[in-house]
């Protein structure tokens, strides 16, 4: 039987890896004199070596053509964001008509809000897992308030079950059928921040639907981390970043994803501007709105060309990898992290894994959860050039990505963390 836990199965793994180059094509941050172990790719993804030049030929063209840079050049303006859309389409599982990229995560979640939160006096409640994101929990707050509700009631939040941090799929089923005739709109995040969980994207939509309520999700954690299929599964809208997962830098610009059988509904309530106007028409500068036939009616403003620039450059590099390989890739990365973590906890518990052991439900992210002494394992493993991330009260999250991670490290951070913690 191979040893599995082995340096040398690390090692063999990384020779055999088909991905391995595609290392060298981020910058790798520099911690006391050597690379660092970078494992918050579910915060910020590394620079692309090529996200400098991609933004580079924006600020040539626009030297040298000012504002006929929308016309003219080596990839002008007007429809720049045209040649994005179906690479993340692909990562997302959606058609490239429904698709925008446009501002940020959480304007997005407003923005689809807008046009997907109808509520009535009877029906107006909707349906989140506790603990979403801050930010989500302020957007459905405001939406619900901006709409006469008051959240406390409005919002109807599905917990895990006590002593669990994991929400179980037949618990949101539940939640939808005993809210059937109260709730609206049905928000989940596809992959949770805090634990990793993977949560049923196709059984919550179809559970939403069969009570005619409307399904959204979050991709922020989900979006170039696992299999997506918006279209097929039927998700009426998501909404997502793209400086996580798909390296696009810090700020970068965000999308969302309006399901094709939306795109038709001409009374549809959205906030319309002018970038949303039909190209044909947007620029006669006339009072007539001609949305969009596709989801780009939703955009609003002149988009961020150097935004823009950057996400290309990382698209790209997730077109020449091919996004199926990555995902195989991230499963055998993400079975060898529980395997290495699970054999240091074999004889003493030094910490709880929050993310489920089925690879089903889990991406990159692993979770884990301190009784004692967390802050202090988490501040050892900087010290020794481990870069994770820190959750109050007491979890460090990884995340090694099959872009840029490999094997080895996956082994040399596990290796650090024993001695850590059998130490203390
Ligand atoms: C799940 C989730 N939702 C929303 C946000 C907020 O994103 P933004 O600051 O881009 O609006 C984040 C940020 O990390 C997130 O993780």
């Amino acid at each position: 039987m191979p040893d599995n836990t082995a340096l040398t199965y690390a090692k063999e793994s990384d020779i055999n890896d088909p991905l391995k180059n595609f290392r060298e094509k981020f910058y790798i941050p520099f911690l006391h004199n050597k690379n660092a172990i970078y494992f918050l790719g579910n915060s910020l993804g590394l620079q692309p070596k090529s996200t400098q030049d991609e933004v580079l030929n924006i600020m040539e063209d626009w030297a040298s053509y000012g504002v006929e840079g929308f016309f003219y050049g080596k990839n002008p303006w007007l429809h720049y964001s045209k040649q994005l859309l179906q690479p993340i389409a692909k990562i997302i599982g959606a058609l490239p008509n429904e698709v925008v990229l446009m501002n940020h995560l959480t304007v997005n979640l407003h923005l689809m809000m807008i046009s997907f939160y109808n509520p009535t006096p009877s029906r107006y409640k909707i349906i989140c897992e506790a603990k979403a994101f801050p930010s989500d929990q302020y957007v459905f707050e405001s939406q619900a308030k901006l709409h006469g509700f008051n959240a406390e009631d409005a919002i109807v939040e599905v917990s895990p079950k006590a002593g669990t941090e994991i929400i179980s799929t037949d618990d949101i089923i539940t939640a939808i059928e005993k809210n059937k005739d109260s709730a609206a709109l049905v928000l989940f995040s596809a992959v949770n921040y805090y634990t990793g969980q993977v949560f049923d994207i196709k059984k919550i939509t179809a559970a939403a639907h069969q009570y005619g309520m409307v399904a959204g999700f979050d991709l922020a954690h989900a979006a170039g981390n696992i299999a997506l299929h918006l279209h097929e599964d039927e998700v009426d809208f998501a909404c997502w970043c793209n400086y996580k997962y798909l390296n696009s830098g810090p700020g970068a610009i965000a999308g969302a994803y309006v399901n094709e059988k939306h795109l038709q509904h001409k009374n549809i309530k959205r906030l319309n501007g002018w970038w949303g106007n039909d190209v044909s028409n947007r620029f006669k500068m006339e009072k007539t709105f001609t949305p969009y036939p596709t989801a780009e009616a939703w955009q609003l403003s002149t988009p961020p060309l150097m935004l823009l620039a950057a996400l290309h450059a990382s698209l790209k590099i997730f077109e020449d990898a091919g996004f199926e390989n990555l995902l195989q890739k991230q499963k055998k990365l993400s079975a060898y992290s529980f395997e290495l973590l699970n054999d240091i906890n074999a004889e003493n518990k030094y910490f709880e894994i929050l993310t489920p052991q089925s690879p089903a439900e889990r991406g990159c992210q692993v979770s884990l959860a301190f009784h004692q002494k967390g802050k202090e394992v988490f501040e050892a493993l900087s010290k020794n050039g481990v870069m994770t991330d820190w959750r109050e009260p007491n979890v460090i999250r990884i995340a090694p990505v099959p872009l840029y991670n490999s094997f080895e490290e996956v082994y040399q951070f596990s290796e650090i963390l024993k001695s850590i913690v059998t130490s203390n």
